[in-house]
């Protein structure tokens, strides 16, 4: 038996000046539960980030990134290095969000690539898997997340498969202000600790936290938390002011 710290997580997505990060990251850091019992981090463009890391110095919040590159260094004009980031101390890097599998094309060989980068750096992705409401319908869901798991794992060590996050983000709750049901969240929360399983060990899937993301809100965030499977919340919108983001971490 493992006791799941659980984590309350943001994701800015291209929101925010540097300006209004550095304020929202001095105003919340000191509010924030002990990382002991509850670890919250902010997911952030990577322009954000060092100010975001200043501003925070010594303080509770887990600044992270939102995206990085598959390769350290190069001539890749624009992208991100998970090395530059593990330099700044970051520690979570998200991977997969289903808005950069739909807008900028990244593939399952993709992000398998940069899971490798993100452990090879010595930091910890926050995998994102996503279902659309069509695949939900016809009944297709269960394989696609189960497909988008495995994919997504390929060539990772049990060392590594047991410090992952994965956050489990319906398509048709993001953004919508329609979250999926506490049920439907546990459902497929439950489905991808049970690929971690089938891929490695009930040890190492017990390891595991998996995070609901899709309109989480103050109002819903306890009852999503009550669940089993449930470890934390991977929250968009309501991330981006101090006082819901705050409410988050304060859910108990
Ligand atoms: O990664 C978080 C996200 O996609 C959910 O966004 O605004 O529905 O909480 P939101």
């Amino acid at each position: 038996y493992s006791v799941r710290i659980p984590l309350i997580a943001g994701n800015w997505k291209m929101n925010k000046t540097v300006t209004e990060a550095v304020t929202f990251t001095k105003q919340v850091t000191d509010q924030l539960p002990d990382p002991s019992e509850v670890e919250t981090a902010i997911a952030a463009p990577a322009i954000l980030l060092q100010p975001m890391i200043d501003a925070n110095s010594g303080g509770r919040l887990q600044v992270a990134a939102e995206n990085c590159y598959y390769e350290n260094e190069g001539a890749y004009t624009g992208e991100t290095s998970p090395m530059a980031l593990k330099d700044m101390g970051l520690h979570y890097v998200i991977i997969g969000h289903s808005e950069r599998r739909r807008y900028f094309n990244e593939t399952d060989d993709i992000i398998n690539r940069k899971v490798h980068a993100v452990y090879n750096n010595a930091m910890v992705p926050i995998l994102c898997c996503d279902e659309t409401m069509g695949r939900r319908e016809s009944g297709e869901h269960v394989h696609w997340v189960v497909s988008q798991v495995t994919a997504a794992l390929k060539g990772i060590s049990d060392d590594e498969a047991k410090k992952l996050v994965i956050a489990y983000e319906p398509s048709w709750a993001i953004g919508s202000g329609k979250s999926a049901s506490f049920d439907q969240a546990e459902e497929g929360c439950y489905l991808i600790r049970q690929t971690v399983a089938d891929l490695y060990s009930d040890e190492i899937a017990n390891q595991v936290r998996v995070l609901y993301g899709g309109s989480v809100n103050p109002d819903n965030v306890k009852g999503l938390m009550a669940k089993d499977n449930i470890d934390g919340v991977l929250a968009g919108g309501a991330s981006l002011k101090e006082e819901t983001f705050l409410q988050l971490t304060q859910y108990k």
